[in-house]
């Protein structure tokens, strides 16, 4: 969702920032725009589209400038077009803003501000909040750094914003809540400002992530101040970046998607490095042993979160439920958020983001919070808002994911889940010895037998050629091939735009059987293991109706193979492991249909990469 950078310093800000943006577009937009101060004016430039339309836009205008600020939007108020899209200028245009998130009582403040003769341009609850820091500033005389804190503290909403007056070219005034923001320090008070790392790393490694309702005032005499919207004064806390460069680059690959596809033998390996101890048969979570007693209390175990994570959250479900003999409940954030959910202080709320910014997520843990859970995240972006807003987690440590779909962030998630459902087994004294051995040994075997299945990958395209122009597929799968089933589809839809659905195999019956004809792909999940005699029958169900199978079956198999139109064969493991390698040859097959439908696959239409609004 909407991207931001920031600069001021020596350099020239237009490069900083268009290069700033294009780091950010994994995030997904529908607009951008750039302002920098010249000669005491704004020059701004602003367009529907893509950067590159950006670059177009602003062509041989000059943009020289040692200041600036640069925004990708993600409509929310208003369509996308040229005059919605951000930076916004206050009345007297003297000030300019960009803005991600929300600010929820712009109505009554726009009318109010109408009302005292301001006039606006767009639709956006943005361009009232630059209207009101003027306006606040011009009433009481106060500064610039003191006007958005009046104006920020009586602003209802979510918001990361970037502020400048064009009459003072030394100064950038920054702020968050619930959305992030992170502050670059370069030497001699050279500073950058951006949604996340991504567009810093190249510059300056050392960085301070402001914290909910902190204002930045970033000067190039004074220095960094940081105050909170109470006025207390915060020292920053300046933290090294351990993020490498080559990390956000596509590094040889088309798409950052396929890149982070093969990287899944590395990601997983560092997922679960020294968390596990094959040779003394012990598995290491500190955010399980130092909370030993909630876990070893727990009546329940309640999972929250969206999308992607919301599927690892249910393969969760299965491995807690069977390793660790506990209840446990699955909830879409957004539903558990508005649902006045039972919670007990004797519950451990799991909540799962890789972004760690997702607003529905967040907003579960603050209500599950209220209500004296125990809170423990799994996320993947370190620092993040949910890694801090939870009692204790896991980083998934999978390196950052750029493509929207996600894909190493979904194996990395439940390969650290796997892990967790070990050790709260453990703790609670329902699994040890040979079978806890056993299991290690296989999940230490995973990285290989993924990239086994990798091998795949030209027959995977040759289905891809198959089926790229069908209207709708149907997904199943059975116990831990039902959530790689759901993932699956989403997978499909989300960036070739063909519908999909994925099922219970079992389930088919009760309804979308009446879609099977024989243009109708049905992708099975047809693995070796408890269910596979009872996936068998529902693939016969299907074949009846003239549906085709393409199915994924366990190396060796006759039967399944038979039965099918196309198998891929993936490597034998324990059943409580088959999400992690089924999954791989589904994201490569959605990867090669979008490719062959002309989709973009990193950025797909619609779609943000972190969700930080609600
Ligand atoms: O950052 P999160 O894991 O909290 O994001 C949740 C979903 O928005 C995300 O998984 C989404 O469904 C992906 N586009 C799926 O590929």
């Amino acid at each position: 969702m909407c991207g931001i950078v920031g600069y001021l310093g020596d350099r020239q800000a237009y490069e900083i920032l268009i290069k700033g943006l294009k780091r950010l577009e994994y995030r997904g937009y529908d607009s951008a725009g750039v302002a920098m101060i010249r000669n005491g004016n704004f020059s701004l430039f602003k367009c529907k589209g893509k950067v590159s339309d950006l670059e177009e836009t602003v062509g041989m205008s000059d943009h020289s400038g040692n200041i600036g600020m640069g925004h990708t939007r993600w409509a929310t108020h208003g369509p996308p077009n040229d005059i919605n899209a951000h930076p916004h200028l206050s009345n007297d245009g003297s000030l300019v803003l960009i803005h991600n998130g929300i600010i929820e009582n712009y109505a009554p403040l726009k009318a109010e501000l109408i009302n005292r003769g301001h006039e606006f341009k767009s639709d956006t609850d943005t361009e009232v909040l630059v209207h009101f820091i003027e306006d606040i500033r011009d009433k009481t005389g106060a500064n610039l750094f003191e006007a958005v804190r009046i104006a920020l503290s009586e602003v209802i909403g979510a918001y990361a914003i970037v502020v400048m007056d064009k009459s003072n070219p030394q100064q950038l005034i920054a702020a968050r809540k619930s959305s992030p923001l992170v502050i670059g320090v370069g030497k001699d008070n050279e500073f950058f400002v951006a949604s996340d790392a991504t567009p810093i790393i190249e510059y300056t490694r050392n960085v301070v992530y402001l914290e909910d309702e902190e204002i930045a005032k970033l000067d190039r005499t004074e220095g960094m101040k940081i105050v909170t919207i109470s006025n207390q004064h915060k020292t920053p806390y300046i933290q090294e970046l351990e993020m490498k460069l080559e990390a956000i680059e596509k590094g040889g690959y088309d798409s950052f998607m396929l890149k982070e596809i093969h990287e899944q033998p590395r990601s997983i390996m560092d997922s679960i490095r020294g968390r596990m101890n094959v040779g003394t048969g012990s598995v290491r979570m500190s955010g399980v042993d130092d909370h030993a007693d909630r876990w070893r209390n727990a009546s329940r175990i309640l999972i929250v979160a969206c999308g992607t994570s919301w599927h690892a959250g249910l393969v969760a479900e299965y491995l807690l439920e069977e390793f660790a003999r506990i209840p446990v409940e699955v909830e879409y954030a957004s539903e558990f958020r508005y649902r006045n959910p039972v919670i007990m202080p004797s519950d451990v709320v799991i909540a799962i983001s890789q972004s760690g910014e997702t607003a529905d997520t967040l907003a579960a843990i603050e209500l599950a919070k209220d209500k004296g859970a125990f809170i423990f995240g799994v996320c993947n972006v370190v620092g993040s808002s949910i890694a801090r807003a939870t009692h204790s987690g896991a980083y998934t440590h999978a390196g950052p994911e750029i493509g929207v779909a996600s894909t190493k962030a979904f194996t990395a998630q439940v390969s650290v889940l796997y892990l967790l459902a070990l050790s709260v087994a453990v703790h609670r004294g329902v699994m040890k010895g040979e079978r806890l051995n056993r299991l290690m040994v296989e999940m230490n075997s995973i990285p290989d037998k993924i990239a086994e299945v990798l091998k795949t990958n030209d027959a995977v395209k040759a289905i891809a050629e198959q089926y790229k122009d069908s209207t709708n597929a149907l997904y199943l799968g059975r116990g831990y091939t039902f959530p790689v089933a759901l993932e699956g589809a989403l997978k499909l839809k989300e960036i070739s735009y063909i519908h999909a659905e994925g099922y219970p195999a079992a389930e088919m019956k009760h309804g979308p059987i009446a879609l099977i004809d024989e243009a109708m792909p049905v992708f099975v999940i047809a693995t070796h293991g408890a269910s596979y005699e009872k996936v068998v029958s529902n693939i016969q169900e299907v074949k009846a109706r003239k549906g085709k199978i393409i199915s994924i079956v366990t190396e060796g198999d006759k039967i399944v193979k038979e039965l099918s139109d196309y198998a891929i064969e993936i490597p034998k493991c324990d059943d409580s492991l088959v999400p992690l390698i089924a999954v791989v040859p589904l994201q490569l097959l959605s990867y090669h249909v979008a490719v062959m439908r002309g989709c973009n696959v990193d950025q797909p239409r619609n779609l943000a990469k972190s969700v930080t609004v609600e």
